[in-house]
């Protein structure tokens, strides 16, 4: 499945050196599948499409999925905004969104951006209802926690039962937010997120393949986000959403503290751009990372995975 970290560091820097030299970006791909001119008619259904989306005011759940044009130029798009956020924030975030995109990926017929609080996404395939969990990008913050083992023992049953919450949602809304109590007077706070037009089956198969790429990826760090187009979870020690979307969940019994060791200085959460640090070789998306308003501090802090064709 993997290459060596070296091999793929190398691989993504053969093919894109200019991408390490951007810092604060907001991950992005640009499919190679198909490409269009600037005053193509697919071009021009992708720009209406784009702006009924963001200046869309019947929709309140902030879940668009809608189509433009007629084959062979139809345009598929999806937006999510997370859960947690207002209508008019929902809207805002999709209209800078879609406006990077189109600059990013200027004639590439599918593409994808994630900000922090909505993704966007366009395809001349058809992507309603399907379930993609590839590519899977990974960004984590390099702090590490103290108590791994501990740490994850919270960790994952957390992330468990938000999947479940998540999955179980319904057609507009499959969005789960929580927290529970770490060692080390810690609390983790995690959202996990599906496109709602996936059936509970494929949200909870698209969360779980994020999850499982966790310890693979980034054991013992205090905070990640893992995107993939049909789903994205995030989890950091510090209240990044907003409390008012946690979902009641059955307090989780803190699991025995192991004898304490002298506890590290905690420093102020941190959120930065990383660098891609591995990549499969066998590339069918072309991946680069943007600016972000979201990564906000320096490279030192964020480091990013991108996982592909598994
Ligand atoms: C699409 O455009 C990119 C550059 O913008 C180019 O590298 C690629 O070969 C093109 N693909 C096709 C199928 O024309
Ligand atoms: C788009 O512009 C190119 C040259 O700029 C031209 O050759 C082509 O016919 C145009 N296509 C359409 C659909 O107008
Ligand atoms: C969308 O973004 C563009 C460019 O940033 C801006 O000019 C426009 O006013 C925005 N529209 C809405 C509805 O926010
Ligand atoms: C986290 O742990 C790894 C491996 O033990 C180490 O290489 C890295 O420097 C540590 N990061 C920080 C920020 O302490
Ligand atoms: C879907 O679930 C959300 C959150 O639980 C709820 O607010 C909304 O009314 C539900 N929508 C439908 C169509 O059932
Ligand atoms: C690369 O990925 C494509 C599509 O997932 C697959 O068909 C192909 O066999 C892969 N090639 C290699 C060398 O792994």
């Amino acid at each position: 499945m993997c290459c060596s970290r070296e091999v793929f560091f190398f691989c993504f820097i053969l093919l894109y050196p200019v991408a390490l030299t951007f810092a604060q970006k907001d991950p992005y791909v640009c499919s190679k599948n198909g490409n269009y001119t600037s005053n193509s008619t697919y071009r021009a259904n992708l720009n209406s499409l784009l702006a009924s989306m963001s200046s869309n005011t019947e929709i309140d759940y902030g879940f668009y999925k809608f189509s433009a044009g007629e084959y062979p130029d139809k345009v598929n798009a999806i937006a999510l905004c997370r859960g947690d956020i207002s209508t008019e924030e929902c809207r805002s975030c999709i209209n800078g969104s879609s406006n990077d995109l189109l600059r990013y990926c200027p004639n590439q017929k599918e593409a994808i951006i994630w900000y922090k609080k909505c993704m966007v996404r366009y395809s001349n395939k058809l992507i309603f209802g399907v379930m993609e969990d590839n590519p899977l990008l990974a960004y984590y913050n390099v702090q590490n926690v103290s108590d791994v083992e501990g740490f994850n023992q919270v960790l994952r049953p957390l992330l468990d039962r938000l999947r479940n919450h998540a999955a179980s949602g319904n057609s507009t809304h499959k969005f789960a937010a929580g927290s529970a109590a770490a060692p080390d007077f810690q609390t983790i706070y995690a959202l996990l997120m599906c496109t709602p037009d996936l059936d509970k089956l494929e949200c909870s198969n698209c969360l779980s393949w994020a999850i499982r790429f966790i310890p693979q990826c980034c054991d013992g760090k205090q905070g990640g986000r893992y995107m993939a187009p049909s789903c994205e979870l995030r989890y950091e020690i510090y209240a990044f959403y907003d409390p008012a979307a946690e979902e009641a969940l059955p307090p989780s019994p803190l699991p025995s503290p192991p004898p304490s060791l002298p506890s590290v200085p905690l420093l102020p959460p941190k959120e930065g751009m990383l660098l891609p640090m591995s990549m499969t070789c066998n590339i069918s998306w072309m991946v680069k990372l943007v600016d972000s308003l979201f990564f906000q501090n320096t490279l030192q802090d964020y480091e990013s995975r991108v996982h592909e064709n598994h």
